[in-house]
């Protein structure tokens, strides 16, 4: 690219994330130009005025998006079923894609889109945006280098409510499968699974790659009943290197958020993090080391980033192979077993004009848990 040329970027799908990027690339100057925005929902002009404003087009496909123009970037925040088709297709026609996570369902379609992507010349990354945060980078990069000693077990408890307008704002939030075709969306898979997806990135045993889990043991629950997957997860794995990964997370509960709340045990120091927290290490002789300022990342680095490497060169880091254990760990999570809340032990909140559903005693039980490494049933605990 040539030095005064700008990346014309495209975005796909401006639903309720897809919205962020066409709202950072309009009203920032993220280094590059939105030159289309394809989506199937009708009337956007009027949704959004600065497709007129700036002159965007809206096209229904990707098809009659390329046969009019061209894109070096590609934004894919599309449901999660229509990724593969959508990554591949924007790689042959040519454009690097940054594709919302998670970025497939099965190991088989991360090796055929990271293929893709290699044979097209084009970069590929996934949008777990905890894997750009520089305070992540940084911290990974101090594991990697043995200045900790080996890791010795992970935990993070996470959990964010979530109601009536979530579940129903499209076709697929909480589904297992949806028009035939897989989703297996739940707190684990989708809203809530930063923090896991992160835990495995950091002991990774390379920069560009994340720590498969070799065993689950967990609990899930249903407390929204017309959710049909499942809504609330205790999971313990193993991972293959015998570090233990603990995590805890909901969407039905009272609390707007709880967490997040790590916690990283190494040889010889320890690691937390938190909501408006630092990651922050303590070693054995006392020392403390800061990465990162208040916990929370500028969501939109992936974007910057993108650009850049494109403008400027350089490859993404969060590539299909980072992201790829934590989808193993979802399939894993997927064969346990599924308990439904008793509908006298949830109680239904009107607020802001959602309806949530927030069983009783959820936060107590997620907290005890998380503090001593456990599955409810360990504790004699019960929802
Ligand atoms: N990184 C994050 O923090 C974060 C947060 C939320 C969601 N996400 C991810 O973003 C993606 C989208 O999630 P969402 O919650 O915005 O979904 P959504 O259902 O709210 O929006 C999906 C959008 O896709 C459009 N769409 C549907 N079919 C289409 C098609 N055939 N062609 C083009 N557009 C189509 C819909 O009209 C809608 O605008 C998911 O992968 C999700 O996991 C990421």
């Amino acid at each position: 690219m040539k030095e005064h040329e700008r990346p014309r970027i495209l975005l796909i799908s401006v639903g309720m994330y897809g919205q962020k990027y066409l709202a950072e690339a309009t009203q920032k100057d993220v280094g590059g130009d939105v030159v289309g925005v394809v989506d199937v929902a009708p009337n956007l002009e009027e949704k959004f005025p600065v497709l007129r404003e700036k002159q965007i087009p809206v096209y229904r496909s990707l098809q009659d998006f390329y046969r009019a123009d061209h894109a070096d970037l590609a934004v894919i925040s599309s449901p999660i079923h229509l990724h593969v088709p959508m990554a591949l297709e924007c790689l042959k026609q040519g454009s690097n894609v940054l594709c919302e996570k998670p970025l497939c369902l099965t190991e088989e379609e991360t090796n055929r889109l990271a293929d893709a992507a290699k044979q097209a010349g084009r970069f590929l990354a996934v949008g777990w945006q905890l894997n750009f945060d520089p305070a992540v980078l940084a911290l990974k990069r101090d594991i990697l280098s043995g200045r900790f000693g080996a890791p010795k077990r992970f935990r993070c408890l996470h959990a964010m409510r979530r109601g009536e307008k979530y579940y129903n704002r499209s076709n697929w939030a909480g589904k297992i499968t949806v028009e035939g075709r897989e989703v297996l969306d739940s707190p684990f898979m989708n809203a809530c699974a930063h923090n896991f997806q992160m835990m495995t990135f950091l002991l990774g045993s390379t920069m560009e790659t994340a720590l498969r889990m070799a065993s689950v043991e967990g609990e899930l629950f249903r407390g929204n009943p017309t959710v049909e997957n499942y809504d609330i997860a205790f999971l313990r794995f193993l991972s293959e290197t015998g570090v233990p990964l603990c995590y805890y997370t909901a969407h039905p509960l009272k609390t707007k958020n709880l967490g997040q709340e790590g916690r990283g045990e190494f040889e010889h120091a320890v690691l937390t993090w938190g909501k408006g927290q630092p990651f922050r290490v303590v070693t054995d002789t006392g020392e403390e080391i800061i990465y990162g300022k208040d916990g929370d990342t500028d969501m939109m680095q992936k974007l910057y980033d993108a650009v850049s490497w494109i403008r400027d060169g350089g490859k993404p880091l969060c590539t299909p192979e980072a992201g790829l254990p934590h989808l193993l760990a979802v399939r894993m999570a997927q064969t346990l077993p599924v308990q439904n809340i008793a509908p006298a032990r949830v109680d239904w909140l009107n607020e802001d004009g959602d309806r949530f559903p927030c069983v009783r005693n959820l936060e107590e039980t997620m907290k005890q848990c998380a503090e001593n490494w456990a599955l409810p049933g360990e504790l004699g605990l019960s929802l």
